[in-house]
């Protein structure tokens, strides 16, 4: 800012100093243009004897030298200048063009799009209704179908994730294919508009994290305390939050199970963005958590995770929680990443800001020893009698829950 403003003045008083010396310049050259009218004979400048050496080799050629001189200076000294303001300057380019995205992006988030009607004044999350058809398009029920807050969206999905969902939509959701790539109404640049929009209203992190532990403390105060201070533990260890979560602190397996409970189920948690159920137990996104319609199991995107401590060891488990997916690439040494799976403990986007993804910092939506109690609530999940048994499918064969919500990441 500093550095602008010196060089504009610096542009200034150049220009005038240029401007100034041209009227000189021409002032006196005009004045001596006058004496010639007339006289063509005597003074036509051929005619004339030649300067003598002498004054040529003397005061003359100094007073040009000096100017040429002089002139080559003031292009030393102002290209670098102006080459020293060139990235102040194209930054506030940049600024300009980001906050015409912004500003269409919410037109679209608001009016375009109607994103708010499902997902809430700058996405704080809502309900959308919703018709459940069966495959040959009967009504089979009208329900309240959670839409994730989307003000923390882009701490559990990266940009491409995102893109990919407004593209695609969510088929047999409420979220409907929005990009023309996924045959829905918006060009390329629009939904560009509404990821920039979304950037704009990203929760700081540390707000964030105080929905979540609140949410705790408003169920169970005590246990709250107790996660605060194995927190505090993994803080006091790595004060700058670089404690690998491996090596994290954790809470007693009865904590874990308790805490994982809370964040795996909840639904009234900005929405259920915090949840695990809302993909993984078939009805749990419209309050009907275990209880699909018969013969239908709508609702559960991922699969059912009965049975999953058999598909991987604890720290494959956290590890995918942590992290998420990642598009093609193989998750519990046998499967291929679906790219939907969001990671919970790192922001997917961050350390990209060369690539001018912004960077809200590493930490994701949950801390480690969140993360490791929902590990340990889903490991257990087979032994737990309260969660009910599938209905076409048992706890050993779970692959049931998947149906009917298509093939996203193919
Ligand atoms: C008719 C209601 C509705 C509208 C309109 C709608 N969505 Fe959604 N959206 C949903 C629902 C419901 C889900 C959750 C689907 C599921 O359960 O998998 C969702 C999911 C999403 C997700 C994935 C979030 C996550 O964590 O799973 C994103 C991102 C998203 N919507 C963005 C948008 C944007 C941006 C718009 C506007 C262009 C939009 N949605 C319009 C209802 C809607
Ligand atoms: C937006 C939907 C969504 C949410 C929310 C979600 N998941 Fe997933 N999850 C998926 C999808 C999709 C898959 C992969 C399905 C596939 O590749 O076949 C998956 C896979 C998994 C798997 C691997 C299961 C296996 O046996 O392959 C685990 C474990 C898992 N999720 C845990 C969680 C936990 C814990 C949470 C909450 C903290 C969570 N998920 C939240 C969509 C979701």
């Amino acid at each position: 800012m500093l550095l602008a403003t010196t060089q504009r003045a610096i542009g200034f008083v150049v220009l005038a100093a240029v401007v100034v010396g041209f009227i000189i310049w021409l002032f006196v050259n005009l004045r001596s243009g006058r004496d010639e009218v007339g006289a063509e004979i005597e003074l036509a400048a051929n005619r004339r004897p030649g300067t003598p050496d002498e004054e040529l080799e003397g005061k003359r050629l100094n007073v040009a030298l000096f100017s040429a001189l002089g002139l080559l200076a003031v292009i030393a000294v102002g290209l670098p200048l102006y080459w020293l303001g060139e990235p102040g300057r194209q930054e506030g380019a940049v600024e300009t063009f980001d906050e015409t995205f912004v500003r269409r992006g919410l037109e679209l988030y608001e009016n375009g799009a109607q994103c708010v009607n499902c997902h809430g004044g700058a996405g704080v999350g809502g309900l959308a209704n919703y018709v459940i058809n069966d495959q040959s398009g009967s009504f089979v029920a009208q329900v309240n179908w959670i839409a994730p807050a989307l003000n923390n969206v882009l701490y559990r999905y990266d940009e491409e994730q995102v893109r990919y969902i407004l593209n695609y939509g969510r088929p047999g959701s409420p979220m409907a294919a929005w990009g023309a790539e996924g045959g829905g109404p918006l060009t390329t640049q629009q939904i560009d508009e509404i990821i920039d929009y979304l950037w704009s209203v990203q929760l700081p992190v540390e707000e964030m994290r105080l929905t979540v532990d609140d949410f705790v403390k408003s169920i169970d105060s005590d246990l709250y305390e107790r996660m605060m201070a194995v927190r505090k533990s993994n803080a006091d260890v790595a004060p700058n939050g670089d404690v690998e979560p491996v090596d994290a602190n954790r809470l007693s397996r009865g904590d874990e199970l308790k805490l994982g409970e809370i964040l795996f189920n909840n639904q009234e948690l900005a929405a259920g963005s915090y949840s695990c159920a809302r993909c993984h137990v078939a009805g749990a996104n419209y309050g009907k958590a275990w209880e699909p319609f018969e013969r239908l199991q709508y609702g559960a995107f991922g699969p059912s995770l009965v049975g999953v401590e058999k598909e991987a060891t604890e720290q494959q488990h956290f590890d995918l929680i942590w992290k998420g997916m990642d598009s093609g690439k193989i998750y519990f040494s046998r499967k291929q990443g679906n790219p939907q799976m969001p990671g919970f403990g790192v922001n997917r986007n961050t350390g990209r800001a060369e690539e001018g993804v912004p960077d809200l910092g590493k930490e994701g939506q949950l801390a480690p020893e969140q993360v490791w109690a929902i590990v340990t609530y889903e490991r257990n999940l087979s032994n737990n009698s309260t969660v009910k048994s599938p209905i076409a499918g048992t706890a050993e064969s779970p692959t049931f829950i998947t149906a009917n919500r298509g093939t996203a990441g193919e």
